[in-house]
């Protein structure tokens, strides 16, 4: 069956990009020009998805008015004869058919999930991490699609990260399938213990999920930080029936961290076409300095 609907769940609370994050959604920090979520929403229309469903909760209205029209400022951008930057505004709102839950109480990536039951009914579904940004050349989420359909099975996107770091997130137990495709049996949410560590493969950012998930979800107990995981859920289909595991082209940026905001802002302006240049001439004067 063909992938067609997305979720982003954008309800989280952001506590570790604080103050920023008191009253601006994280998903709405701007890299260079655009609010972070318009990056994803974009990656999942480069991929072919037509319907999202954005999970929100208290405080994060404006998030819905970035991808609504706004009469006022359309008008005055025409009368003002400003034709370039009213098409980019009107384009934000006709990028897919949006819509908007909150999700009531932050209990957690799975709980919020579970919310877009009744917008995805019976069919497969891409997640995308709000605080996730990936940018490349081949949509991430695009890969992991094509992924659900030649293996028939739930998608994680995955990248090896420092060991070090590997109890802040979750590990995988992989063996390879073919290219950057593995096959993947089981899984933890931030690993406690050495032991409990099964690679240095995590999940980051998105999956293809097939809608089994949800009567998993209803039955998955609080797990790591007292919230319902999305990782606790997807561990019963990697145990029963496997997961694919796609090892994504594309560098991801943790919009959810101060540092990675940081990366984010630098790389992807020393790409943009109007300010890459000068941006790059004011970074080496600057870096001389250091
Ligand atoms: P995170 O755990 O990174 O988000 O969840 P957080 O809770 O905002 O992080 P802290 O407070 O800085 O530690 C990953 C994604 O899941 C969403 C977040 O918005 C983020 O996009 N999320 C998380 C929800 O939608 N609902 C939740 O209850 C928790």
């Amino acid at each position: 069956m063909k992938v067609t609907k997305a979720v982003i769940p954008a309800a989280g609370l952001g506590t570790r990009v604080l103050p920023a994050t008191k009253s601006m959604p994280k998903e709405m920090l701007t890299i260079v020009d655009k609010p972070a979520i318009q990056y994803i929403v974009e990656e999942a229309v480069n991929a072919g998805i037509t319907d999202i469903l954005i999970i929100t909760n208290r405080g994060k209205g404006i998030i819905e008015d970035h991808f609504d029209r706004s009469p006022e400022l359309e008008e005055r951008l025409l009368a003002s004869g400003k034709q370039d930057v009213y098409e980019q505004v009107v384009s934000i709102s006709k990028l897919a058919n949006i819509c908007f839950i909150r999700q009531k109480e932050t209990k957690g990536l799975g709980h919020a999930v579970n919310c877009a039951k009744s917008f995805v009914g019976n069919e497969p579904f891409a997640v995308l991490y709000g605080d996730d940004v990936i940018i490349g050349e081949d949509p991430a989420c695009g890969q992991l699609i094509r992924a659900y359909e030649k293996y028939g099975k739930s998608v994680v996107g995955i990248k090896a990260v420092p060991e070090k770091d590997i109890a802040k997130y979750s590990s995988l137990k992989v063996e390879p399938l073919e290219d950057n495709l593995y096959h993947c049996t089981d899984m933890v949410e931030k690993p406690k213990t050495k032991e409990e560590v099964l690679s240095l493969y995590s999940i980051l950012g998105r999956c293809v999920l097939t809608p089994d998930i949800f009567d998993i979800l209803d039955h998955t107990p609080p797990g790591a930080g007292g919230e319902i995981q999305l990782t606790d859920a997807m561990r019963t289909l990697a145990r029963t029936v496997g997961m694919t595991g796609v090892d994504y082209t594309g560098k991801r940026y943790d919009m959810g961290d101060k540092f990675g905001i940081l990366q984010a802002t630098v790389e992807i302006a020393l790409k943009n076409p109007l300010l890459g240049e000068p941006f790059k001439n004011y970074l080496k004067e600057l870096a001389a300095t250091l």
